[in-house]
């Protein structure tokens, strides 16, 4: 017992942000500056040809002439078909863009859709798309989703019967009778747009160029001005895999980099901290645009351990000894069940040693598992590490269980629910909770004001109980509520 009582003092002074770091934070995300999510701004996509085929987009193909839709018979590993009058995942092909007009077509088994040992049968065996799988989507000058498919050979994809479709068809006609029109439709519009999406679809030519003006105009000086003038201390800056590398793998741009320099240079004049937060992750966590996915397979597992972890190293030898760093988070949302606890903890246990090579009181911010119900799966192993926070991200949203609730009923579970499931993760001696996401945006459908005023009112009084602090989601958004820039500016918030 005595042993503990010396020790413990020491690990709290180990702990102790230095003077300036003033915990808990009141923090916002900056989303969307080097790490695009489509929806938080639009316009970023305007100049695209054909924006509405990009990486990952879930198209369907339907013979006008047979009425019947293409197949990848069993989901992949054969012969497409053109037999099913009513289409499901087997009947779903997931896009890669190699530019504006030319794609692969990805069958739900991971396959391409590509011609048989050159030939003319089409079919969806390869694992790995060149030549032979790429075809060209020509569009109908006056109805964009009536398309002929032109494969590598030249030649035109047709539905000759209903269980053979080959790329042979010369003819250019555009009638329904045509055996190499089909009408295609798009299954998920717009949702996966992420830097994947916004670099590959400007492609090599323009989208250096796009992102520098994006980084230099997002976020600047006067925001950080505009951040700390209104009582925030900190930023939690997304960032993606790419950071690491210059120049990064392909369709990613150099420059992120540079840029997030600026961030910490802008938070020591003013006084802030810094949270760099791997947010997209090379393999994807979580398979949203977010995560830096392609076409939304969440592939990151044991074998990217080693790539993660040195994204992490680079980061944190860079800006260890920076006074305005505060965390480094090692990786944002993982999802569960794609992603095991073990598998995250082997992850979080290299990263963390990584970033305590350079520094031993910033912290290291370990993310929750989405999609998991146990909120406290990580504390044990968190209680054996130094200045560590648990970040949870609380939305009244993407819940069916919201849908139905008012807006005095949003800021009751506020007060109860929330409340409580902060209760829950905290304990005595274990890691910090961080809210490292939240927002003034719900279900509720014609609220005031007034309502919108005591639903953040509530939240910032309920995570300001976290030890670590909050941050919300985000600084400048296209969506008024997910801009706390708007909200404060329009007197929803004060802090
Ligand atoms: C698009 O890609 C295809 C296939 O690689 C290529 O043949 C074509 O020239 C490219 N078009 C443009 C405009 O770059
Ligand atoms: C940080 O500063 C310490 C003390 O000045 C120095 O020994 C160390 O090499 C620096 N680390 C990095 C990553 O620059
Ligand atoms: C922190 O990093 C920024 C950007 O590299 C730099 O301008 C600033 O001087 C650094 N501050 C310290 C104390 O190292």
């Amino acid at each position: 017992m005595a042993y503990y009582l010396l020790v413990f003092p020491l690990l709290l002074l180990l702990c102790a942000p230095s003077p300036s770091l003033a915990q808990p934070f009141k923090a916002v995300n900056l989303g969307n500056w080097f790490v695009n999510e489509g929806w938080m701004d639009p316009s970023l996509y305007d100049g695209m040809p054909n924006n509405d085929l990009l990486d990952g987009t879930q198209v369907r193909f339907f013979s006008t002439r047979l009425q019947k839709f293409l197949c990848s018979e069993n989901g992949g590993g054969t012969i497409l078909v053109a037999n099913r009058p009513s289409a499901s995942d087997w009947e779903t092909f997931r896009l890669w863009r190699i530019n504006e007009t030319y794609f692969n077509f990805r069958v739900f088994n991971k396959q391409f859709v590509g011609l048989e040992d050159q030939g003319n049968k089409v079919t969806a065996f390869s694992d790995t798309a060149g030549n032979p799988e790429t075809f060209q989507i020509i569009r109908k000058n006056d109805d964009r989703s009536i398309v002929r498919l032109q494969a590598s050979n030249g030649q035109f994809l047709q539905a000759i019967s209903e269980t053979l479709v080959t790329a042979d068809y010369v003819g250019s006609g555009w009638d329904d009778g045509d055996p190499s029109v089909f009408k295609m439709t798009i299954v998920n519009p717009n949702a996966i747009r992420g830097e994947y999406q916004l670099t590959n679809g400007y492609g090599p030519d323009r989208a250096p160029q796009v992102l520098q003006d994006h980084w230099n105009s997002y976020i600047t000086d006067e925001d950080f001005r505009f951040m700390s003038a209104n009582g925030l201390n900190a930023v939690r800056i997304p960032v993606g895999w790419w950071i690491a590398c210059d120049p990064p793998p392909k369709p990613f741009v150099s420059g992120s980099l540079k840029a997030l320099d600026n961030a910490f240079t802008w938070a020591q004049e003013y006084g802030m901290k810094v949270i760099v937060d791997l947010h997209a992750i090379q393999g994807s966590q979580n398979g949203n645009g977010h995560s830096g996915t392609r076409d939304g397979y969440q592939e990151w597992g044991d074998s990217n351990i080693q790539d993660t972890v040195a994204v992490i190293d680079f980061l944190a030898e860079r800006y260890a000894n920076n006074t305005s760093l505060a965390a480094i988070e090692l990786m944002n949302e993982p999802m569960a069940p794609g992603i095991s606890l073990d598998t995250l903890k082997k992850y979080y246990q290299a990263g963390y040693d990584a970033v305590r090579k350079y520094t031993q009181n910033a912290y290291v911010i370990l993310s929750n598992r989405l999609g998991n119900a146990d909120a406290k799966e990580l504390l044990s192993f968190a209680s054996s590490l130094q200045c560590v926070a648990i970040d949870v991200h609380y939305y009244n949203l993407f819940s069916d269980s919201f849908s139905n609730m008012n807006a005095q009923q949003n800021i009751d579970f506020i007060h109860n629910q929330r409340s409580s499931d902060l209760d829950t993760v905290t304990t005595a001696n274990g890691p910090s909770i961080f809210v490292g996401e939240w927002t003034g945006e719900w279900e509720v459908n014609g609220a005031s004001m007034q309502d919108y005023q005591n639903f953040a009112k509530a939240q910032i009084e309920v995570y300001g109980r976290a030890q670590f602090g909050w941050a919300y989601w985000a600084y400048k958004c296209a969506a008024n509520y997910w801009s706390l820039k708007w909200m404060i500016e329009n007197n929803y918030i004060k802090l």
